[in-house]
């Protein structure tokens, strides 16, 4: 009997100890369906940030239609559900926003938008990198556009949706190489609330790092929101060449049993023919290589943007598993003109569930079998004892 009764608080406190995830391991709160989305966040520390919920998209729904289902919005960070979010603390729920005022190191973690009623589950998480200038390049944090030279070019200001959302008085600050830009309208034009800069008759010399800036009021605080983007000019020799834009990060962070999508993006160049697109595993085919169909290659997407043709071609991961983190992963983009490959690797992102799935039963294991072992060794003289510690 008191085997028994050890055994029970032994549990117990383990539980205790391990609290929360362990009760997460039956509970019905865990989502049947988790997506990695493949984009992930890279801002510097210090500004303010939002982070926009994916899982709308992937229901193909808006905010909006939550007031009409009985579905509920919760946010979670590395998969637990407690953290501190509110009205007067610096990170705030707004609809499908998660906000940041401002961002600080510490909020570097994975962040999943859940979305659920009483039938159905959706987990999308994204990986929200804050860093600090002085650690990271900027070819790291920088978004890439491309342009033709002897064309002028209309620069945008990417990612600031969460921004000019909810202001009306969006001015920015347009900066390259760290020097202020005059909107004098002969090579450069910003107009007012726009969040574009009018570049004139490009050449080679307007390549480099621009930096945009917005400045704002919140809640009596002025603070300063900056993306920064790398010009890359093409010569016009080279106009028709195929372009990978994305992925523009190299390493995808993704956990195991998770769906994963990463879209190749292709800028077709400026009137290039017969460009294809594909994806290659190990240097095999993706239908040759996963045979089972786990990971497999969307068909051909063409979309027409402000800049030009984009192609593209998706990788799914049914269910991410460990061997795409050992394997190499190439999108490749040729066309009449050329060539261009970039790779892609995948890595683990920590996911506590798999750690405390794998660790919980086998410290209790150890720590039964030890028990046992200890109680059969004093009291093996016990018979009844014998028989109860067996079980
Ligand atoms: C989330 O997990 C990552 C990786 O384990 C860790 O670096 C980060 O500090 C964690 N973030 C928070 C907010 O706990
Ligand atoms: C739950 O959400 C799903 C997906 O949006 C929807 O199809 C279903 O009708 C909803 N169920 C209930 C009971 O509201
Ligand atoms: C993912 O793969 C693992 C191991 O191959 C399997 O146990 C699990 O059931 C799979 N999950 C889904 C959602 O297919
Ligand atoms: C690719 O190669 C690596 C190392 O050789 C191996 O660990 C991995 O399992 C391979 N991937 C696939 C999908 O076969």
């Amino acid at each position: 009997m008191k085997v028994l009764f050890l055994l029970i608080t032994v549990g117990h406190s383990l539980s205790d100890t391990f609290g929360f995830s362990v009760s997460r391991l039956d509970s019905p709160e865990q989502c049947q369906n988790r997506i990695t989305h493949f984009k992930g966040y890279y801002v510097l520390g210090g500004e303010p940030a939002a982070i926009q919920c994916p899982t709308f998209s992937y229901l193909q729904m808006q905010y909006s239609d939550l007031s009409e289902s009985s579905q509920d919005l919760v946010w979670s960070r590395n998969y637990s559900e407690n953290f501190n979010v509110g009205e007067e603390s610096r990170i705030q729920a707004k609809e499908d926003l998660l906000w940041f005022f401002p961002t600080k190191k510490e909020d570097t973690g994975t962040y999943s938008c859940i979305l659920r009623n009483s039938s159905f589950c959706l987990e999308v998480t994204v990986h929200f990198n804050v860093m600090a200038l002085t650690e990271v390049t900027l070819a790291d944090i920088a978004y890439g556009q491309i342009t033709v030279e002897q064309h002028s070019f209309q620069m945008n200001c990417p990612d600031m949706g969460a921004f000019t959302r909810t202001h009306t008085d969006v001015n920015l600050r347009w900066l390259k190489d760290g020097n202020l830009l005059s909107n004098d309208g002969k090579k450069y034009e910003v107009l007012d609330g726009s969040t574009h800069i009018h570049i004139k008759d490009v050449n080679k010399e307007d390549e480099g790092y621009y930096t945009c800036e917005y400045t704002f009021t919140h809640d009596n605080k002025e603070y300063s929101v900056s993306r920064i983007i790398s010009l890359q000019v093409i010569a016009q020799e080279k106009r028709d060449h195929p372009i990978i834009v994305q992925p523009s990060h190299k390493t995808i962070a993704a956990s195991i049993g998770s769906k994963l999508t990463i879209p190749c993006k292709v800028f077709t160049g400026f009137g290039g023919s017969n460009l294809i697109v594909w994806w290659l595993a190990n240097g095999t085919y993706i239908n040759e290589i996963f045979e089972d169909g786990r990971v497999t290659e969307g068909s051909f997407q063409e979309t027409k943007e402000s800049d030009g043709i984009y192609i593209e071609v998706t990788l799914f991961f049914e269910n991410v598993s460990e061997e795409d983190f050992s394997t190499d992963f190439k999108c490749i983009a040729s066309n009449d003109y050329g060539t261009e490959v970039l790779p892609t690797q995948i890595r683990q992102a920590a996911s506590p569930f798999s750690w405390y799935l794998a660790a919980v039963p086998a410290i209790l294991i150890c720590l039964i079998v030890a028990i046992i072992s200890i109680c059969k060794y004093r009291k093996s003289s016990d018979k009844k004892q014998y028989s109860l510690a067996k079980y």
